[in-house]
C-alpha cells in the first residue's frame, strides 16, 4: 500500500468515526424526564452527567422534532433543532461542531451557522432554567 493510499484509507476511517450524532450516553438518558406536551427536562445536578461545560450534544426528541443542548456555563445551556435550516436533514455531530451532509452546511458547537447554503443557525428551542431543573420545549 503507498503512502498516500494509507493516508486516505486512515483519513476516510476517522472521518466516518467522527461523525455522529453524539447522543447521550444510556445512563445519561434515564436523568432525563419526558413532560407533558413533548417537553424534556432534567436538573441542574445532574448536567455533568449528560454533556460537559462548553460541548454540546444530541438530547432526544422535543415536541417530535431531534433537539441539541449546549451548556456554556455550569447552569447555562441553549437548546437548537437538530434539522437543518436549508432543506430540514437532521444534522450530524462531528469534532468541529454540527454538519449536515445533505449539502454540506456546518454550524458551530452552540448551533450557529458557520458555512451554508442554509442562511441561518440551528432553529433555537426554548429552555428554561428555574428551581434547579432546566426544561426544554
Ligand atoms: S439540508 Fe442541510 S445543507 Fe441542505
Amino acid at each position: 500500500m503507498t503512502e498516500l493510499s494509507r493516508r486516505a484509507l486512515i483519513s476516510g476511517i476517522c472521518g466516518i468515526a467522527a461523525l455522529s450524532m453524539v447522543p447521550i450516553s444510556a445512563e445519561a438518558s434515564t436523568l432525563v424526564k419526558k413532560l407533558p406536551k413533548g417537553r424534556l427536562s432534567f436538573k441542574v445536578s445532574d448536567a455533568a452527567k449528560i454533556v460537559d461545560v462548553g460541548n454540546s450534544v444530541a438530547i432526544g426528541q422535543v415536541k417530535g422534532q431531534p433537539v441539541g443542548i449546549f451548556r456554556s456555563g455550569p447552569s447555562a445551556f441553549s437548546a437548537f433543532s437538530l434539522a437543518c435550516p436549508h432543506q430540514g436533514v437532521t444534522v450530524e455531530r462531528n469534532d468541529a461542531g454540527w454538519f449536515c451532509s445533505a449539502h454540506e452546511s456546518k454550524f458551530a458547537i452552540n448551533g450557529a451557522l458557520e458555512f451554508g447554503p442554509a442562511t441561518t443557525g440551528l432553529r433555537r428551542v426554548p429552555v428554561k432554567v428555574s428551581r434547579g431543573v432546566v426544561t426544554l420545549g
